[in-house]
């Protein structure tokens, strides 16, 4: 089953512009975004003053990146949630709160659990799944499946940009229906998104390099992650990927926050991935991230940057560059995350750890 690739994970990972293609397909019409599993809910979409993201793990950092782009396209607010913190806080939801959930298996208790309580609290809840019929798509008023094809491996990969690419699609049906953007605006959008897959194929090809590097690092104890904005969730990401597959120490930060406190951690040999953001979105914050890799570099950091193509400002401080495609600044999650769980995935192989079943976890987590 696994059609000659060394475990699950490589396949899934393999299969990720097929995810992307797949949640994308007949959902553009004519430049826009049109999600025909909403078509009964418009006045309901339409009314929301509030969207509640609620999720676990590897779910909830797509979340993160969705809630980016959901404010600044239908210019609502968003907030993300871990399930299980939702549920116990009393949290204040109106009958215009929308609470979307994401789960891959849409059995996770803790996510199921938090869809019933918004429920009986009287909102309106959304499902982003990937398992067609799952329980908590079917106690949802709504759902929209990402098509990223059954995930097997428990490290959560292909259901990942799925489910990026079905927030994003969500984002841009609001933005159509609540007037937010133009339909040009919209339009250039949605041409970024069907130009993710071409481009998972180009970042697909660097993943030797990737591999090599995760060899070289096998003894390693601890790795930190460093992002901003929408490369903030993919750090915590990439953190997330490094704990449950290799069983090393690994932190997320958000770069920003370095000066606070994370960068006491800084000492000689220490590796840091930092997903660099591009420049071309903003300038001011990609000087920002430039600082902070020249800041930790100083302290003796070990600096693995993710950058576009051509952008030269890291490699002075750099010790090494993956490179990704150029894309919208919103859409470089769904391209920068691939590294980082090919580095997870293969650092764990070079440990000899079991890549698709790794300790103490299930890929369901059924109970609260
Ligand atoms: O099935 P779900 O998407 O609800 O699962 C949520 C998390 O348990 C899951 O993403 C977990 O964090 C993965 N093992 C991460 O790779």
């Amino acid at each position: 089953e696994k059609g000659g690739w060394p475990s699950f994970m490589a396949k899934e990972i393999a299969e990720e512009p097929d995810a992307v293609a797949n949640t994308l397909r007949g959902r553009i019409q004519d430049g826009a975004a049109v999600i025909p599993e909403l078509s009964d809910l418009d006045e309901l979409l339409t009314g929301i003053d509030r969207i509640t993201i609620i999720a676990c793990g590897t779910a909830s950092y797509a979340g993160q990146v969705g809630a980016y782009a959901i404010e600044k396209w239908a210019r609502i607010p968003v907030e993300v949630e871990l399930s299980h913190e939702f549920r116990y806080r009393d949290p204040v939801i109106t009958p215009s709160t929308l609470v979307v959930s994401i789960s891959q298996s849409g059995e996770t208790m803790d996510t199921l659990m938090a869809v019933k309580y918004a429920k009986d609290a009287g909102a309106k809840t959304l499902s982003i799944c990937n398992t067609q019929g799952a329980t908590i798509p079917r106690e949802s008023d709504g759902a929209v499946y990402t098509h990223a094809g059954p995930e097997v491996a428990v490290a959560s990969t292909k259901a990942f940009v799925a489910q990026i690419t079905a927030l994003y699609l969500f984002g841009l049906h609001l933005a159509r229906l609540r007037g937010t953007l133009t339909s040009a605006q919209q339009a250039a959008n949605l041409d970024e998104l069907a130009d993710i897959p071409g481009k998972l194929e180009r970042v697909l090809e660097s993943s030797d390099s990737v591999a090599q590097l995760a060899r070289w690092m096998s003894d390693t104890r601890a790795v930190l992650f460093l992002g901003r904005h929408v490369g903030f969730p993919i750090a915590l990401e990439g953190a997330l990927k490094l704990k449950e597959l290799a069983y090393i120490h690994a932190e997320g930060f958000a770069a920003g926050e370095l000066k606070h406190g994370p960068i006491a951690l800084i000492e000689a040999g220490q590796p840091v991935f930092v997903v660099v953001p591009s420049p071309r979105g903003s300038d001011e914050m990609h000087k920002k991230v430039v600082s902070n890799i020249q800041e930790i570099r100083a302290r003796g950091a070990r600096v693995l940057a993710i950058a576009e193509e051509g952008d030269a400002a890291v490699l002075p401080f750099a010790d090494e560059v993956v490179r990704i495609p150029l894309a919208a600044p919103l859409f470089e999650p769904l391209l920068a995350v691939i590294p980082l769980q090919v580095f997870a995935m293969e650092l764990a192989a070079a440990k000899g750890l079991d890549v698709d079943q790794p300790r103490n976890l299930a890929k369901s987590v059924t109970v609260e």
